[in-house]
């Protein structure tokens, strides 16, 4: 691996890939740039390694096959028919890590998308600290913590996701990171404390009873695995530890749905929570968010748009909600106190999701 880093070094993969905004990976921007690419040995390293196309094996230089070798060993390149391509994986890099997560598509099983590095740039481990990072998919929150935390677990319920973080691991040589396959605090032992815990769960609100692809299904409040890792918080945040979670939610406009649940259970569990609510989108049918939703989950194959329109529409209607509002959640032990910052602000608004 380390022949492999070098190499795309030299080459001047890494400079490409840190030319693409990390918080925004899309698949069309980096095939956009494909023409622009005059170096042929970077072209092919970015065809096989970034948009996913293929690649005769003729065209790479005996030495490049040989660098290439342990991918295709470990089964992220396969070699057929006298071609080269990935195994619906692409290679990036985000603030000077190299990672590996599926080629953006409408139902990845390894993710890495705008709210990953939505998490990643607000992420505060603690010096010499221990950081659990849960739902990691192919852990670029662990990768980013292991730089500062002296220990970082993550856990991860799909077997495959999780060993693409086993290779985040490897090809970044990292020695501090320990990934586990399990449901959420299950795959600990019960004494488990982290000074800090960090959770990009599947955030989308959606109807319960209708597919979603898995990576992003959070139930009709969108927190249907937000609220399973607030669960274990009291128990394995340490005293002074932080917890950071992002996500999304309903909102009727004034108010998130999920704030009153969470103010009961912050005042049970004796836990202070700040909920920064960052942006707020339009809910309706001829409305950008409301249409891509239905989008992604018609692309499961098993309802038409149009019924999944009417189960939306539905759900909103039986909620009296009408807006998506992105939020990140930060958590620490305490009195019980929810404070909310509501930056949303139609006339700053950034574009993103994450930021304003
Ligand atoms: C939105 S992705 C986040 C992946 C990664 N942390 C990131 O931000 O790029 C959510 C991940 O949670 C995983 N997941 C879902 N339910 C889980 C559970 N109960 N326990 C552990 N992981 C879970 C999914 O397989 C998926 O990889």
């Amino acid at each position: 691996m380390n022949n492999l880093k070098a190499f795309l070094d030299a080459v001047g993969y890494a400079d490409l890939c840190g030319s693409f905004f990390p918080g925004a990976p899309r698949l069309e921007v980096w095939r956009g740039v494909d023409k622009n690419l005059t170096d042929k040995r970077l072209r092919r390293f970015y065809s096989l390694l970034l948009t996913g196309t293929k690649v005769a094996t003729a065209e790479f230089e005996p030495g490049e096959m040989e660098i290439l070798e342990p991918l295709i060993q470990k089964n992220v390149l396969i070699r057929k028919h006298d071609c080269l391509y990935s195994n619906g994986l692409s290679l990036y890099m985000v603030m000077g890590y190299w990672l590996f997560f599926e080629t953006p598509n409408v139902n990845p099983k390894v993710y890495y998308g705008d709210d990953s590095f939505g998490l990643v740039s607000r992420l505060r481990p603690v010096r010499g600290g221990a950081t659990l990072d849960l739902c990691a998919g192919p852990g670029v929150q662990s990768l980013i913590s292991s730089a500062i935390a002296s220990r970082v677990v993550s856990i991860e319920i799909n077997p495959y996701a999780a060993a693409i973080a086993e290779l985040n691991c490897d090809i970044n040589g990292i020695d501090n990171w320990e990934i586990r396959v399990g449901d959420l605090y299950d795959a600990l032992p019960p004494d488990a404390v982290f000074d800090h815990v960090v959770c990009n769960p599947p955030l989308l609100p959606f109807p319960d009873d209708e597919l979603y692809p898995f990576v992003g299904h959070g139930g009709i409040d969108g927190w249907s695995v937000a609220w399973r890792v607030l669960e274990g918080l009291p128990r394995f945040l340490s005293r002074k530890g932080l917890a950071q979670i992002i996500g999304t939610t309903l909102s009727d406009g004034v108010e998130p749905m999920i704030l009153e649940r969470l103010g009961a259970w912050a005042k049970t569990e004796k836990m202070d929570c700040d909920l920064t609510v960052i942006v707020q989108k339009a809910l309706d049918r001829e409305s950008e968010y409301f249409k891509g939703l239905v989008y992604s989950a018609s692309a499961m194959g098993d309802n038409s748009e149009s019924n999944l329109s009417d189960s939306y529409a539905r759900m909103l209607s039986e909620t009296n909600m009408n807006a998506l509002v992105t939020h990140s959640l930060s958590v620490r032990h305490g009195s019980g106190q929810v404070k909310v910052t509501d930056l949303f602000n139609k006339s700053v608004s950034s574009g993103s999701l994450w930021y304003v």
